[in-house]
């Protein structure tokens, strides 16, 4: 029963019709054991009373940036570290567009964007509003910081209308809730080694062969897989990236390097390559700078295939092994006949010849091409919600 004991939930309620559903929120993450902290918007105090939530929540409200009770006793900050996860419920269209611009005018909006710990909204409003362009705009950017929307719903509203807009039931929220601490605790025992960015190849002691790969993808992803709980290493060739807290992480430069650090890994459950590897280094490397030549030839050797050599260890593969495919025509084939090259689980491709997605852009498109299915052209997204996505899809293939 006490599904969510010790667990610390910080609810931040909006000014919506549907705020008095977040009396019988508080009900039911008490009653599973939670401790609960609840935040009200000034217009959220239009809807529900300070004293029927601390009766509740059994602890004060908070609701005023400025108040200096409030500070001295737990400010914005520590409102926010303190939480395990924080659940605005409801959350209407004005606070969305808040958040979507980074807006931190109360202290709802201040310590979500202070905050450090997974946020999920759950969105309730009129239908026209849900499905006016700019609302679909806020919310689709806010989907790519990482925050979590669960439901509206479609249904009978409040003012009388149809439609998409309702919040989800607070005993559905609950269980999502619960689901994703399970989830995390399941997660805290996998293993996950991510690869990302160029490798550089030196030629001589100034020149390198490398490739315009930015690494933005694998960070993304190892990010995600870290927020959703997974012990995650990164391998990173060189970038101008820097990882997030909490990952382990390894700067390499040459390909040889990248394959011994996964090597060294491994064991590992997970194992996502999107680094983009040389496929040749020089046979030898000069140790003084080449002079200008007339013809300068270059002596290639064949690096080794990290993904095939990984893919196909006898005793250390991981459970999964997942490849980065970046194709600049005939994606399908190309896409397929890596997956049966390389024994790999999942190959997840891009078109690189579009400069508005692939490398070095904040955007990418890809396909999924797993061993008996494909998911062809998903929509074009942020590199964060591709990453959240290949997370959500690793999770469920771990569950
Ligand atoms: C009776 C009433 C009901 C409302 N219900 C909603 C609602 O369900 N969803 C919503 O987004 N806004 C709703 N609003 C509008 C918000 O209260 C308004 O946009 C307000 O600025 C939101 O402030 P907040 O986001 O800081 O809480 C409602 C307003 C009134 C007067």
């Amino acid at each position: 029963m006490n599904k969510l004991e010790n667990k610390k939930i910080l609810l931040v309620i909006c000014g919506g019709i549907a705020a008095y559903k977040s009396l019988e929120l508080i009900r039911l993450f008490k009653k599973m054991g939670a401790s609960v902290k609840t935040v009200l918007t000034k217009n959220a105090q239009k809807f529900v009373t300070p004293l029927s939530i601390t009766s509740l929540s059994q602890d004060k409200v908070y609701y005023d940036l400025f108040s200096h009770e409030n500070e001295s006793e737990m400010d914005h900050i520590s409102l926010s570290r303190w939480a395990d996860l924080i659940l605005i419920a409801p959350i209407t269209a004005n606070t969305i567009s808040k958040l979507s611009y980074g807006l931190a005018d109360d202290l709802a909006t201040t310590l979500i964007l202070a905050s450090n710990k997974k946020v999920f909204l759950a969105p309730a409003m009129n239908v026209r509003m849900w499905e006016h362009p700019s609302n679909k705009k806020n919310v689709n950017k806010l989907v790519d910081y990482g925050y979590n929307f669960i439901g509206p719903e479609i249904g009978d509203m409040a003012c009388g209308e149809y439609g998409e807009g309702k919040m989800t039931e607070p005993e559905n929220i609950i269980n999502i809730i619960i689901k994703y601490f399970e989830n995390l605790s399941k997660n805290k025992k996998l293993t996950a080694l991510v690869t990302a960015g160029p490798t550089h190849e030196m030629i001589d002691p100034v020149r390198f062969i490398s490739n315009k790969s930015s690494g933005k993808q694998g960070y993304e992803i190892a990010n995600s897989l870290k927020n959703n709980g997974f012990e995650t290493t990164l391998i990173s060739g060189p970038t101008n990236l820097s990882p997030t807290n909490g990952i382990n992480f390894i700067k390499v430069n040459t390909a040889e390097d990248m394959l011994n650090k996964c090597l060294e890994c491994l064991p590992v459950d997970i194992a996502i390559f999107t680094a983009a590897v040389a496929d040749y280094r020089v046979k030898k490397i000069h140790n003084q700078k080449i002079k200008k030549q007339e013809k300068l030839k270059l002596d290639l050797e064949q690096n080794v295939d990290i993904l095939k050599h990984v893919s196909n260890h006898n005793s250390l593969r991981p459970k999964l092994v997942i490849g980065f495919a970046a194709e600049t025509n005939n994606l399908r084939e190309n896409s397929i006949k890596k997956l049966l090259e390389k024994n790999c689980d999942w190959i997840i491709s891009n078109d690189v010849s579009n400069p508005e997605i692939g490398f070095n852009s904040e955007n990418n498109k890809v396909s999924i091409f797993y061993k008996n299915q494909v998911e062809e052209n998903l929509p074009k997204m942020s590199k964060s919600a591709i990453a959240n996505e290949i997370s959500n899809k690793i999770i469920s293939y771990f569950n």
